[in-house]
């Protein structure tokens, strides 16, 4: 039997309470801006026309598409059509990307201003056919909310080839995403062929066997292209040309990465004369007194400024250690004579000699928020990844922001209970937190309208092949598509994640390695609820200074008393952490009472340094005087991979008196962080 399409069921039961369907039913992601469905059908079949009317160009794209798309449309038979035109206006539109659809069951008539927006209409159609290839008729009128609705992909840490790129700009494209980062070069490798300097690609292209993470906390060697066993490789300039293509048949702009000064260790050791010291294996910083430095950039970007058509070059510009800038003669020099008063400064002036060359080609630079310091070029286009304050800086100052801030967009951190994932990066980032992201929260109109767009990036460090990219990747940037696309009042997580089952569907009988998002595990059990006992409310205090950090304070004093445990990580607001060698704390119950049981969990997560404690203690006491230890735990703190959590405290075989608890813990790692999210007692 025949499944009900879901929009059908979604008509009855709107019949049934006399309303139209409306736009937050219908199945389609990201969400239209505006849907009025009756229940009436068009039934796409072998014997419906498809008629383009556009450019020259746009319409070989279009029809070439809609083959693939919608398999051979040459029958004589034509029993119904698709009909795309471009116009030159359409009412209710402002953006070059919106269309228009009115649905009836003889047509489908689409209206866009250029073929992105009939691309858009046909994603459209494609998304509301499903299965059963039948639309409900009514109307469409929908434009994209932000002109920059992008993806990154890390090419640098692991390599992904041609065919791999072209099949993610596929999947990004069917919702209606339009740009694709490309993280070219990084210490991992320098991913594209630069015909002016072939060590890029027959050397720093190439590392030693093995895993990122081997790579990186082992001898971190590059090899000659052709040794034995190298792990690595890099696109040609045909395979970039085909990429570009293939993409620009999608309506996507691909935009190229060239880090500068930083991450840049593979070409400094290829080409060590432009690091400050000329030693290879040194420096990740690029010299910026050195004249060759520029020649070096400017050829470099001259031959990508070729390849690509975008509009925007990225620079990169983020993470300088600029250590070896202030011993350097060269770059003394360079201070001096550009009056420059420090090191940011020197960072500000590479980065915007290189606008003024990009600029000259006609082109534009987008750099990570760091090219703020120091004073950010005239011209440049932030993209805001250390949280959304870059960004802010950014479009206060007349500039146009990207929004990737890393706690909502770096799709490389966990996507569900730790625990039941691969090993991750980054935090706990369900799809529900990736979602509930808006770019423009806390702006103004007018500085809103500075905002470009949003991206999500796919840092590989710890992705080592096309499966992980495609599981980190799918569904969570469909959040970030429909954030870039559709109205913020309309946005509803329950109603989005349902249509989203139902693109992991489609991704999955594509070939895509989707996230089972329907088999979530969901958010630590602890976090979930209240937790009541018997110090909760009570009275604590921080006991020989030793405070919690102002970064993690968990909402402050009474935070690990108020019944309120953390979730899969730290930074969720609801952990208490400590960066001053451990914690000592007493809580006053008010009153003598039985206890039987005091405990805390804490988390261990290595690579941002929080760690275990490596001893806990519990002491009891009538009069905050005179205390008896109760529990006095050893811990040897390991260093692993995964993150971890344990509960550490006493429980008593018989109850004790006690009216003051005081608990103490030493951190793991001299200099580390410690984190616990509730002191209980029971
Ligand atoms: C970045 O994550 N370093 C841009």
């Amino acid at each position: 039997m025949k499944k009900t399409p879901i929009y059908i069921l979604m008509m009855l039961v709107a019949l049934a309470c006399n309303k139209p369907v409306t736009t937050s039913q219908c199945n389609v992601l990201p969400l239209p801006q505006s849907v009025e469905l009756s229940n009436n059908e068009f039934v796409l079949s072998k014997a419906t026309e498809f008629v383009v009317g556009a450019p020259e160009n746009d319409k070989r794209i279009l029809e070439d598409y809609l083959k693939v798309a919608f398999g051979a449309l040459e029958n004589e038979q034509k029993s119904n059509r698709v009909k795309l035109v471009v116009t030159e206006n359409i009412e209710g539109i402002s953006s070059p990307e919106g269309y228009s659809m009115t649905i009836t069951p003889k047509e489908i008539n689409v209206t866009a201003t250029s073929g992105a927006g009939l691309f858009y209409g046909i994603q459209t159609i494609l998304q509301m056919a499903g299965e059963n290839n039948t639309l409900a008729c009514g109307t469409i009128t929908d434009e994209p909310a932000f002109a920059y609705r992008g993806m990154m992909l890390d090419v640098s840490r692991h390599f992904f080839d041609k065919e791999f790129v072209k099949k993610q700009i596929d999947a990004i494209a069917h919702f209606k995403m339009n740009r694709l980062h490309l993280h070219l070069t990084d210490a991992a490798g320098w991913r594209i062929e630069i015909k002016k300097y072939p060590r890029l690609t027959n050397f720093a292209a190439w590392r030693k066997p093995g895993l990122w993470k081997e790579w990186w906390f082992g001898d971190r060697q590059y090899v000659n292209e052709g040794t034995e066993g190298a792990y690595g490789g890099y696109y040609t300039q045909d395979d970039i040309r085909e990429i570009v293509k293939y993409a620009q048949e999608r309506y996507i702009t691909i935009i190229p990465e060239i880090e500068m000064p930083a991450h840049s260790e593979e070409t400094l050791t290829a080409y060590p004369e432009l690091s400050c010291t000329h030693e290879p294996y040194k420096q990740a910083d690029f010299c910026v007194g050195n004249e060759k430095t520029f020649e070096f950039l400017e050829n470099v970007l001259s031959e990508v400024i070729e390849l690509f058509p975008s509009e925007y070059i990225h620079i990169g510009g983020d993470e300088a250690g600029k250590a070896s800038w202030p011993n350097c003669p060269l770059c003394q020099k360079r201070m001096k004579d550009e009056n420059l008063k420090d090191v940011n400064e020197l960072q500000s002036y590479l980065i915007q000699r290189i606008e003024k060359f990009v600029n000259s080609k006609g082109r534009q630079i987008i750099g990570w928020d760091e090219i703020l310091d120091g004073g950010l070029a005239p011209n440049a286009t932030v993209m805001s990844w250390r949280g959304t304050e870059g960004g802010l800086a950014a479009v206060n100052s007349g500039h146009k922001a990207i929004m990737t801030p890393g706690a909502y967009c770096y799709l490389d951190s966990y996507q569900d209970a730790p625990h039941t994932q691969p090993m991750a990066f980054g935090p706990y980032m369900p799809l529900e937190k990736v979602y509930s992201y808006n770019p423009i929260e806390g702006i103004d109109e007018e500085k809103a309208k500075l905002i470009y767009g949003v991206q999500g990036n796919l840092w590989a460090e710890y992705i080592p092949t096309e499966e992980m990219v495609e599981y980190m990747v799918y569904p969570r940037i469909l959040a970030i598509a429909e954030i870039g696309w559709s109205n913020p009042a309309e946005r509803n997580f329950s109603e989005f994640r349902e249509r989203t089952i139902t693109s992991v569907e489609w991704l999955r009988a594509k070939g895509y390695n989707a996230f089972d998002l329907k088999n979530e595990f969901g958010q630590r059990k602890e976090a979930t609820m209240q937790w009541n006992n018997l110090a909760k409310d009570k009275n604590i205090s921080y006991n020989n200074g030793m405070l919690y950090s102002n970064s993690y304070t968990a909402g402050g004093d009474e935070a690990l008393i108020d019944g309120v445990h953390g979730g899969w990580t730290y930074t969720d607001k609801k952990w208490q952490g400590f960066i001053c060698g451990g914690m000592d704390l007493t809580i006053d119950l008010g009153e003598e009472k039985e206890i039987t049981a005091v405990h805390a969990d804490f988390m261990q997560m290595c690579i941002p340094d929080v760690w275990m404690p490596a001893e806990v203690t519990v002491s009891l006491s009538s009069n905050n005087i005179d205390f008896e230890t109760v529990a006095e735990i050893k811990h040897n703190v390991v260093r692993d991979e995964e993150l971890s959590f344990k509960n550490y405290g006493w429980k008593g075989d018989t109850a004790k008196k006690a009216r003051y608890v005081r608990y103490t813990a030493k951190s793991g790692k001299q200099g580390g962080w410690l984190f616990t999210d509730e002191i209980e007692i029971n």
